[in-house]
């Protein structure tokens, strides 16, 4: 197995799951997904920088091959695509220290059984000197764990971030040369694993800048030698800019609601509002929440179901709100049989999100005029709260 260099005695040796389809059993990979893996090489000692997902372990064991000794193990992250592998790379090295956070020593032994004579703790700026190479380690929690850090290569200028600016996104290239590709990779990473800590990420943004890195080395997808391309894409996406753009998740059983959305709909583009509309019985939801990175409203579309709400809505509300979008306004449609149930409650469905509830659309059985003149006042409202607040 192959190493490739990034710059000499610096190399990738990580692994590409080019048919991984789901992360957590819950993420779409549509592109598969990588674990970047860094082999740093000083005069003096050598480290690896993360490891592989387990079902890797013997691509990053094969790609150390000839590897004749390894010091130090840096664990930015104790999730298992990254550290699931460090049991068996100490076995191969002996000698080698984990070094990670406090709290990632900590996760290490309760998640991977490393033992506590393997691993030290490293502090806020801390350095290691390898030997005319320096890794500076950088605490930045909440990528997405609580335990989280990043090294810096002081003399080569490489910033090591693990997630952050990552890209579930399995490619022959080792460097990020297709950029729309890789952007839009990236942006659906960022809005599905870190959009819920925005403004955190947005002080980390500004705790790195002083680095002024040459080049982004993520722990998923290529790497970034034109830094500015990631940097100032995350700058927009979790800055809470939004757009004047509707998201629309949808789900209909007899067509009633789905009348109620084709109006909106309508109604929207008559009025200039974009509109994203998403089928909730298919519902991807990477691109969902994609849309959702800069939209200004969300809109749920879900009828009655038994007395409550209809499960697909529930699952997809709890999901809106774990993440955390910077949507400013919530609105709802829906039709119900002999009972209203639990629709329309928007607040309770997305308790954690800023948003001003706009007044739900809500229908006994098939829609009527007047219902659907309540749909065109629920547009009308939108575009105007888009207007007030400049997004025309
Ligand atoms: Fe790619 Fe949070 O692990």
């Amino acid at each position: 197995m192959n190493r490739r260099e990034i710059k000499p005695g610096i190399e990738w040796v990580g692994a590409l799951d080019w048919h991984r389809q789901l992360f957590d059993e819950l993420i779409p990979l549509p592109q598969g997904t990588s674990y970047n893996a860094y082999l740093v090489n000083g005069s003096e000692q050598t480290a690896l920088l993360d490891t592989v997902d387990p079902a890797f372990r013997a691509v990053l064991l094969q790609r150390l091959e000839g590897v004749a000794r390894l010091d130090y193990i840096v664990a930015h992250h104790a999730e298992q695509d990254h550290a699931g592998t460090i049991p068996d790379v100490l076995a191969r090295f002996p000698q080698a220290q984990v070094l990670a956070t406090p709290k990632g020593v900590q996760f290490l032994q309760e998640l991977l059984a490393v033992p506590a004579d393997r691993l030290q703790a490293v502090q806020d700026g801390e350095t290691l000197a390898l030997g005319g190479r320096t890794l500076r380690f950088l605490h930045l929690p909440w990528v997405h764990w609580p335990e989280t850090m990043v090294s810096f290569l002081e003399e080569d200028r490489i910033l090591f971030p693990c997630d952050l600016f990552g890209a579930h996104l399995a490619t022959s290239d080792l460097w990020a040369r297709d950029e729309a590709v890789v952007l839009a990779a990236a942006r659906s990473y960022y809005a599905q694993i870190l959009m819920p800590f925005a403004t955190l990420i947005r002080k980390h943004m500004d705790k790195l800048a002083p680095l002024n890195p040459a080049l982004i080395a993520p722990s998923h997808g290529p790497v970034y030698d034109r830094p500015a391309l990631i940097l100032d894409a995350y700058r927009r996406w979790s800055g809470g800019l939004v757009t004047n753009k509707v998201v629309l998740p949808q789900v209909s059983m007899h067509g009633s609601t789905a009348l109620l959305v084709q109006r909106l709909i309508e109604s929207l583009i008559a009025r200039g509002v974009a509109v994203q509309p998403f089928d909730l019985a298919h519902l991807r939801l990477d691109q969902l929440s994609t849309a959702l990175v800069d939209a200004a409203t969300i809109v749920l579309a879900a009828p009655a179901v038994l007395g409550g709400m209809h499960p697909l809505a529930a699952s997809v509300g709890a999901l809106v709100d774990a993440l955390k979008p910077p949507v400013k306004f919530a609105g709802y449609l829906g039709s119900y049989g002999w009972s209203r149930g639990q629709i329309g409650k928007t607040a309770e469905l997305l308790p954690h999100l800023k948003v001003e509830v706009l007044e739900p659309v809500l229908c006994a059985g098939r829609p009527r005029a007047a219902d659907l003149e309540a749909v065109d006042r629920l547009a009308a409202q939108i575009a105007d709260k888009h207007a007030a607040a400049g997004l025309c």
